[in-house]
């Protein structure tokens, strides 16, 4: 287990946490095949101060209207003294983004510190444990990621643990994977979605009698991903992401404004995907070598929300300045 550990300190606190996208593996993820995530240069910031009553963002109900608040609370603030909650993020919401990941891990960061701090896998293991209690069902790759930072795998090849969990008759490894030092496109297609809805959907849709083969193909086509990134193989990456693209199309996530965001950048990249939950959401892109603004630019006419990323090699960690009072968003 590694990566600097989360410090003890007293309220006020801030911390930041990055936002995801799943290169490879989503959904067969949860059934234990391997992922590829990674950490994106897209922040949520929060800032936690003692308070008369506990709120988000000004919000005094969101114990009850946000689940993730509730349960962050639940989880880890049992007991604790009401806190003021305030929230800035760069994270597209139920976009496939990773915004509940990464408010679940930098608001952890900052009550784990309140109570005394906490190694960095623990952290991993608290943030996922919010998730996992707002949404029912789920992976621990987002939060896997939002807490380390860069490239990492679940149960797939990759060097050091990061992390472990068990869940069930469910175990993950998280592992950290060589950065090849590319930049890639993500496109927000506008269109929310419930990833519980869709990893319930795409459970039922693998208990049919093809399901094991389904998951065995999606296992092989991260892995091989996987190492395609590690070896730098930009061409085998693109190839691969349509590969990936394809057995989610299978499985009923694709969307036709997915499709089309893919088809808008095709001449610009050299392959890509629906990312995260699917069913709407976001599409990530390998664009070929200098043509980042060209993929993102057709992913605008296609009525995308275009960001040209780079990975975030800081996960969550603890910032010196409280944030700002923002304008309320919903996370
Ligand atoms: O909807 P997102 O971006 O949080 O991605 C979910 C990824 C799934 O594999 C579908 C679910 C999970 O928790 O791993």
């Amino acid at each position: 287990m590694s990566g600097e550990p989360i410090p003890p300190g007293s309220l006020p606190l801030a911390a930041r946490a990055p936002g995801k996208c799943i290169l490879f593996g989503e959904h067969a993820v949860v059934h234990g095949r391997p992922e590829l995530v990674l950490a994106i240069d897209l922040p949520v910031q929060v800032g936690v101060q003692s308070a008369v009553r506990s709120s988000l963002n000004r919000d005094f109900e969101a114990t009850e209207r946000h689940p993730y608040f509730r349960a962050a609370l639940k989880q880890l603030w049992a007991d604790g003294p009401p806190i003021e909650v305030r929230v800035q993020s760069r994270v597209p919401r139920a976009a496939g983004l990773g915004s509940s990941a990464a408010f679940s891990a930098a608001l952890a960061a900052t009550l784990s510190s309140a109570r005394g701090g906490i190694s960095r896998a623990g952290l991993a293991e608290r943030a996922f444990a919010v998730e996992r209690a707002a949404q029912g069902v789920g992976s621990p790759g987002d939060t896997a990621a939002s807490v380390a930072g860069g490239y990492v795998s679940l149960n797939g090849p990759g060097g050091e643990v990061l992390s472990e969990y068990t869940d069930g008759n469910q175990s993950w490894t998280a592992r950290r994977v060589h950065d090849p030092s590319w930049s890639w496109v993500v496109a927000y297609s506008g269109l929310p979605r419930s990833t519980a809805d869709a990893v319930r959907a795409v459970g039922e849709r693998l208990k049919r009698s093809d399901g094991p083969e389904l998951l065995d193909r999606f296992a092989r086509v991260a892995e091989s991903g996987i190492r395609a990134v590690v070896a730098e193989d930009r061409e085998a990456v693109g190839t691969l992401l349509d590969e990936n693209q394809l057995l989610l199309a299978e499985v009923g996530v694709s969307h036709p404004q997915l499709e089309k965001l893919l088809r808008a950048a095709r001449p610009t990249i050299l392959g890509g995907k629906l990312t995260g939950a699917g069913a709407g959401g976001s599409v990530v892109v390998l664009p070929l070598p200098g043509r980042e603004l060209d993929a993102a630019r057709r992913m605008a006419r296609a009525g995308g929300l275009p960001f040209v990323v780079r990975p975030e090699s800081e996960g969550a960690s603890l910032v010196a300045r409280p944030v700002e009072p923002a304008a309320p968003t919903d996370e």
